[in-house]
């Protein structure tokens, strides 16, 4: 049928070598630089993650602290970026605000756009990952009608974000330790996870030389798609739509339905075809979150647990290895910590930053072309326009 390769979804096609993450779909298996997902969940922390991400290996003591300081020097934005958000409606999408914001990053920082030069680029990561949180947590006070709050150096990276988005200048609360490890987990499963969309647009459009502000831009955009990054907030509309557990077999039904669009949000995965390791650690996470808050009987998590039971237990959803995947139970969690359902992807994209960057930077610096698909053209042969 034509010169090309003809594989729509990239299902059989690697575009790239990468020595960044590992997955085995069939067996459930998660690595970042060889570390599996459940181990760095359990011993690492999100900062750490970043930099093994980013550099290939673990950091020692002195490096990890001179990291952790260097991603604290750059947590503060742009007192110009501020005046950006103004500009949008306060009901805007906040992932249509983080697109512009993060995209406008590229305006302020030419010291650091030549992609070519390790440093500059380095700077950019440190950049990106530093201010990522305080962003996100400015769209949601500029949403609410709140002022910005400043990021606290003298707090972790969680307690940091969770400070920023509900602490106000009135009453600065100490974050709770557990929510923070939760917080913190959900950015540490969410770092990397190979060439998935939004990875695989990072990876486009830095293959043009776009500068990296840019390109994070375009993996956010791509990212807010229901199938992908916006699962998570697509899940908790699903379960408010479900709204009482004796509508679910109807829901369920609808899933099955081939003439229907609908699909269970949080369930299926393109690589996982076993288990999404991500959920598993998710899930445990998600129990020590409702015991802290004691929202074990909250209702619309008695319609989630009841919806697993029942889907992991059909036929439909074995046949075709749907399972959980890390946005059914990251949803749950990060409404139990108060997060409102259309922030659920901004957190996602937080997380995912650091993953986009080491992509973004193992790519410049090593040979690459600019990335160019083909197509196997099925319109009109050559017609003379008529007269
Ligand atoms: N509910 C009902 N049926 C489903 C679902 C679902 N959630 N997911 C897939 N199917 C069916 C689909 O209809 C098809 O059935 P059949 O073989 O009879 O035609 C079969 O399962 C295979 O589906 P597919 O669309 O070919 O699978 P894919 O690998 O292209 O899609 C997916 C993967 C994640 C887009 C899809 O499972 C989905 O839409 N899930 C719901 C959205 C979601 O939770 N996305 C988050 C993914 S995890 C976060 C991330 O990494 O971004």
């Amino acid at each position: 049928k034509g010169l090309f390769t003809y594989d729509p979804g990239f299902v059989s096609t690697a575009a790239t070598e990468s020595a960044i993450t590992y997955i085995d779909g069939a067996a459930g298996v998660l690595l970042h630089r060889g570390y599996p997902i459940d181990q760095l969940a359990e011993k690492s922390d999100y900062l750490e993650t970043c930099y093994l991400l980013l550099h290939g290996e673990l950091p020692d003591a002195e490096q990890k602290e001179t990291f952790v300081s260097t991603i604290k020097n750059h947590t503060m934005v742009h007192e110009q970026l501020s005046h950006f958000f103004n500009g949008f409606r306060r009901d805007a999408h906040p992932m249509a605000v983080m697109c512009g914001v993060v995209g406008a990053l590229s305006a302020f920082y030419h010291d650091s756009l030549d992609i070519h030069d390790e440093h500059s680029r380095m700077v950019s990561a440190h950049r990106l990952i530093a201010k990522m949180p305080t962003l996100a947590a400015m769209v949601y006070k500029y949403s609410i009608g709140q002022p910005f709050m400043y990021p606290r150096n003298d707090l972790s990276y969680a307690e940091n974000f969770l400070h920023m988005m509900f602490n106000t200048p009135c009453e600065e609360k100490k974050v709770s330790p557990v929510l923070a490890k939760a917080m913190d987990r959900i950015f540490l499963l969410h770092a990397d996870h190979e060439q998935n969309a939004s990875t695989s647009t990072v990876r486009l459009a830095g293959s043009t030389g776009a500068n990296p502000f840019a390109c994070i831009a375009s993996g956010i955009a791509a990212l807010w798609g229901p199938a992908h990054g916006g699962a998570n907030e697509a899940v908790l509309n699903m379960l408010n739509e479900i709204g009482d557990e004796s509508n679910i077999d109807k829901f369920v039904a609808k899933a099955k339905d081939k003439e229907d669009p609908f699909r269970l949000m949080g369930f299926g995965h393109r690589v996982y075809k076993n288990f999404d390791p991500r959920a598993k650690v998710m899930k445990q996470t998600c129990d020590e979150v409702l015991a802290e808050l004691g929202m074990e009987d909250d209702p619309l998590l008695k319609i989630a647990m009841k919806l697993e039971k029942i889907a992991t237990e059909d036929e439909y959803f074995i046949k075709r290895g749907l399972y959980p995947n890390v946005d059914f139970y990251s949803g749950i969690i990060l409404k139990a910590i108060g997060i409102p359902t259309e922030m659920f992807t901004v957190i996602f994209a937080t997380g995912r930053t650091p993953g986009w960057i080491a992509h973004w930077n193992e790519m410049i610096s090593g040979n690459y072309r600019i990335g160019r698909p083909r197509q196997l053209y099925t319109g009109y042969a050559k017609r003379d326009y008529p007269g």
